[in-house]
């Protein structure tokens, strides 16, 4: 397990009271984190205040008002770089819309070819996956890291060199934490592939508040994340996180709005803005990245260490609880996906509920019940597909089979019939933050529990 420092007490009941107290108006128990993280009030009332009393223009002008919002814009990046541990001399930060925006970037801009082709951990957000399109269509190798039985990559390090002899060095993508298993791989990897010559991109979006990727002591070439995933507000910002020397061996597919010194529509010449100003296309979202100083700000209240122990208790107790539960014939309630410790594991946990003759009770029924409940979890396989493919135990040939007869009629239900009767094509995800107490994880217990009954 991460140490945690005991000694960094820090007070989480008073913080779900003066800060969350509205979920417990709503009488909801909140555990998808993974998913979005909650805004305290605090947030919410200081961005307010800010919209009320500030005169915030177009970043793009030059006048008072859009000075503004690029000291905001500019205080945010500064915020970014110290989260992620960056040396502004080294990395800078592109704003974008969202995490999958971040990735997109590097895709379509990566130079893809015959010899720099694409290595991808089995364990990735559809956001990562969707990069071998751009791959692909460059005629460039595209190799996929397998993972083992607790969903862990199975030999990380020699596969990538295996990968790496066999293809060549080019772009490796991984997440730092997996959005599936909650599984924190090994970064350690990124030098590795690093000195092999590869540019290595981390999937920060489900690492979670806390344990963040220090950039001076794992130097990734990119870093990407949405900041609602961080601390709740704003959605619609996400950001990639570049060394210089990476973005500038980047090739942009256009120019747009925003990114250009100059045009000549005569000429057919153009000339790209350097750094990120070359990568930020149209008008950032200049209102909403307002709030990311304050939600960093948000999240320094709270001593890092005390929130990785207070994430890690709740997600261990979930874990040892879902362990036990039994039915009246002694048969498991609960299908756990992953590791079931905390060893190098975040506050994400995968798992489904059995009935008492061990087939998997169908997650929606779950999800429908969880509602009923008022506890919000995630259903389905979480744009993880490799994750669950290992998880559920799908051989490649079946989804194939289940490809070519559904082909333009997909749907869960359908493909859950071609799977067979009892194929297991989706699970619950329960995801722990900041607000989580243990009320919220026990009326999780409780759902499982009155699901099976
Ligand atoms: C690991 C991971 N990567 C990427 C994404 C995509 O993030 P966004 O939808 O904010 O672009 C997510 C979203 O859940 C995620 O969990």
């Amino acid at each position: 397990m991460e140490p945690a420092d005991a000694t960094d007490a820090f007070d989480f009941t008073a913080l779900r009271a003066s800060e969350f107290a509205r979920l417990d108006t709503a009488g909801i128990a909140y555990l998808d984190y993974a998913a979005g993280a909650l805004y305290g009030a605090s947030q919410a009332r200081e961005h307010g205040d800010r919209l009320v009393h500030g005169i915030f223009g177009n970043p793009h002008s030059e006048h008072l008002a859009s000075r503004h919002s690029a000291a905001a814009q500019a205080a945010a990046r500064a915020a970014t770089l110290a989260f992620f541990d960056a040396d502004p001399e080294i990395h800078d930060v592109c704003f974008t819309a969202n995490a999958t925006a971040a990735i997109k970037l590097v895709a379509e801009s990566y130079a893809f070819s015959l010899r720099r082709g694409l290595i991808l951990s089995a364990d990735n957000h559809n956001s990562v996956n969707g990069i071998r399109e751009f791959a692909w269509r460059a005629g460039a190798p595209v190799s996929v890291l397998p993972l083992d039985s607790e969903l862990r990559l199975d030999r990380g390090s020699a596969h990538v060199r295996a990968s790496i002899e066999r293809q060549g060095a080019g772009l490796f993508a991984f997440p730092q934490q997996s959005n599936f298993s909650g599984v924190r791989h090994d970064l350690s990897l990124i030098e590795e592939a690093g000195a092999l010559g590869c540019d290595v991109l981390v999937d920060a979006a489900a690492a979670g508040p806390y344990g963040a990727l220090s950039l001076r002591e794992h130097a990734a070439d990119f870093v990407v994340c949405s900041f609602y995933k961080l601390f709740g507000l704003p959605t619609g910002v996400g950001a990639l996180i570049a060394k210089k020397s990476a973005l500038a061996r980047l090739r942009r597919p256009w120019f747009s709005g925003g990114t250009v010194e100059f045009v000549s529509v005569a000429h057919g010449r153009y000339a790209l803005r350097t750094g990120h100003e070359g990568f930020e296309d149209g008008t950032p979202n200049f209102l909403d990245l307002a709030a990311i100083e304050s939600g960093f700000a948000f999240l320094d209240r709270m001593p890092r260490p005390g929130l990785r122990a207070h994430i890690q208790s709740h997600t261990q107790h979930f874990l040892a609880r879902a362990a036990t539960l039994r039915h009246r014939n002694g048969a498991p309630l609960v299908r756990l996906y992953g590791p079931r410790d905390m060893e190098q594991r975040g506050g994400i946990v995968a798992f489904n509920v059995l009935r008492s003759d061990g087939g998997v009770l169908p997650h929606e029924h779950v999800e429908w019940r969880a509602r009923e409940h008022g506890v919000a979890i995630r259903g389905g396989c979480f744009c993880n597909p490799g994750a669950a493919e290992k998880a559920f135990g799908f051989d490649a040939m079946g989804v194939d089979r289940c490809f070519d007869k559904l082909e333009g009629r997909f749907s869960i239900e359908a493909f859950r019939s071609c799977a067979g009767q009892g194929a297991t094509v989706g699970a619950l995800r329960l995801s722990v933050g900041a607000p989580t107490t243990r009320t919220d994880i026990e009326r999780a217990v409780a759902l499982v529990v009155d699901c099976s009954e």
